[in-house]
């Protein structure tokens, strides 16, 4: 950080790889306050992502790159939200799916206990896209409770939501590397990062015909009837460990810029 920080926003300890929520005491969460008030949430989905894919690539990819990006920025991850809302992916054997009104309420709930320790930057890294609209409106729906509950900072408590396969550097990469064969789920790029995270995965991954192209998304049964096997759009055939370790590290060096900058911000 430079030294424009604002004093309740320096970091505790750069140096410490370990900033994972789980491993702290209540003490050091206290003491951590003291120093910054900001927190990564990781949030992902346990979906099917096709024929070649583990039905946990989008909670891999976001709790690695939230690791990542407290490794870096030594600010706290939590411990990482498996399941999200993943309704049309049901007709696929493995997915498990929150309602959006269960997740909503469920970062609801994770939020306002943030707010009530003093946590007041929260920073969500999210690996799928399906989440997206339900995250925002848990923010929203976060931001009134902690006001209604008359806390004197609750104006300061912010919430940012950050997709890591969206940002820039990521989705360039990705257009670089496969172009339109990245499609839109079970997509190269995630595959790639899982196979760094996972090399056993390796062994799944095989030659498969043209994917359905991409389209709408409506219910479960449509989806599966609409895209054979699950994929859109992608070959994920063309994903490689080291390719994965490239996106890591770029998606992992842009939220950590957005994280910082997020911090700073009034
Ligand atoms: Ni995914």
């Amino acid at each position: 950080m430079n030294k424009k920080s604002k004093s309740t926003h320096q970091l505790f300890d750069q140096n410490n790889p370990n900033m994972r929520l789980e491993l702290f005491t209540w003490p050091e969460v206290e003491e951590y306050l003291r120093q910054c008030k900001g927190i990564i949430l990781p949030i992902g989905s346990t979906e099917q992502h096709g024929p070649t894919g583990a039905i946990g690539t989008d909670a891999l990819t976001a709790k690695a790159v939230a690791h990542e990006v407290a490794k870096r920025t030594g600010v706290i991850v939590t411990p990482t939200q498996p399941f999200g809302m993943a309704e049309h992916h049901l007709g696929f054997p493995g997915t498990m799916s929150l309602r959006p009104s269960t997740l909503l309420s469920l970062v609801h709930d994770l939020l306002v206990s943030l707010s009530m320790h003093g946590f007041e930057k929260i920073f969500i890294v999210n690996g799928h896209g399906g989440n997206i609209a339900t995250i925002k409106s848990a923010f929203a729906q976060a931001y009134r409770t902690i006001s209604n509950m008359g806390s004197p900072t609750s104006q300061s408590f912010q919430c940012k939501l950050a997709n890591w396969f969206m940002t820039p550097e990521v989705f360039k990469e990705a257009r670089l590397i496969y172009g339109d064969k990245e499609g839109q789920h079970a997509t190269p790029s995630e595959i790639a990062l899982t196979l760094h995270l996972e090399p056993s995965l390796l062994s799944k991954q095989c030659k498969l015909p043209p994917a359905s192209p991409v389209g709408p998304i409506y219910d479960y049964k449509d989806f599966r009837q609409r895209y054979f096997d699950g994929r859109m759009g992608s070959d994920p055939f063309l994903a490689t460990a080291k390719d994965g370790e490239k996106f890591l590290d770029k998606a992992a060096s842009a939220l950590s810029k957005n994280l910082l900058d997020f911090l700073e911000e009034s």
